[in-house]
């Protein structure tokens, strides 16, 4: 896995950001010259259902904070008033596949243009559940659905945009289901998949996360909790803060 330059502007006026800065010597000062002058970071949390992201995502967002950086947490399909409103219609409506697929990217162009873009432009770190590689895993992998359209829809959607770093939740789907059953919260209509839906989604995501190692970090999701904030907590401080 590669690193990316460190947050910390260079005090003279070069901006390039892949020009190597110092080690840092605190972790909060960086973090707070970072927001004021350059692009935050994107942050994706992907998995599949029941691998544990919801639960780990507010400590990302704290650790985060505690370094003063200023972040918005944010989640697809979602994100927005009319991406919400997408979110209910994907997670419960029935539809076709091609039609799941589109509103996945045209909710997702939304939360683009009216939220990630402007705070990443402001200095913001954007903090996320699931982008597009979600949309890969599931539509691609889980449905069967034709990757070359899906490639089409990113490079129309996000074309040279990725996240910075993505975690992955790696995670047996039997574990992961009853986990989910667990809850007692009614399943939505993927969380309702049989278990060879989430065998092909995890594979998918697997694939991917090979493809792309120095953005993609996979984290074996089957562990107490509390190790895996540990892991995930280094893994963000060597990425952007060391
Ligand atoms: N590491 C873990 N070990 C055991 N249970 C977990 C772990 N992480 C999360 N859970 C539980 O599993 C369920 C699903 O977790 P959640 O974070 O909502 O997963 P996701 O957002 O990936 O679908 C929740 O009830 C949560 O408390
Ligand atoms: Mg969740």
């Amino acid at each position: 896995m590669s690193k990316m330059p460190p947050v910390r502007p260079l005090p003279d006026v070069s901006m390039n950001p892949t020009t190597p800065t110092p080690p840092q010597a605190a972790f909060a000062p960086a973090a707070q010259q970072a927001q004021a002058s350059a692009r935050g970071r994107f942050i994706t949390f992907e998995g599949i259902d029941g691998a544990g992201k919801s639960s780990q995502i507010a400590a990302v967002v704290a650790l985060l904070q505690a370094a003063r950086v200023d972040v918005d947490q944010t989640r697809e399909p979602g994100g927005t008033a009319l991406g919400e409103r997408l979110r209910e219609l994907l997670l419960h409506e029935p539809m076709h596949l091609e039609t799941e697929a589109m509103l996945m990217f045209a909710a997702r162009r939304e939360h683009l243009a009216a939220r990630i873009e402007p705070a990443l432009a402001a200095g913001r770190w954007v903090v996320c559940d699931r982008f597009s590689d979600a949309t890969f895993a599931y539509q691609v992998g889980g449905r069967g659905l034709d990757r070359d359209k899906f490639d089409a829809l990113e490079a129309w959607v996000h074309p040279g945009m990725q996240p910075d770093l993505t975690l992955v939740f790696d995670l047996d789907p039997a574990v992961a289901a009853a986990r989910v059953a667990s809850t007692g919260v009614d399943p939505d209509r993927f969380e309702r998949e049989q278990r060879d839906f989430f065998v092909r989604v995890r594979a998918a995501y697997l694939e991917r996360a090979e493809r792309a190692p120095e953005r993609m970090c996979v984290i074996d999701a089957d562990r107490a909790p509390e190790v895996i904030r540990a892991e995930i907590e280094r893994i963000v401080r060597e990425r952007f803060f060391s």
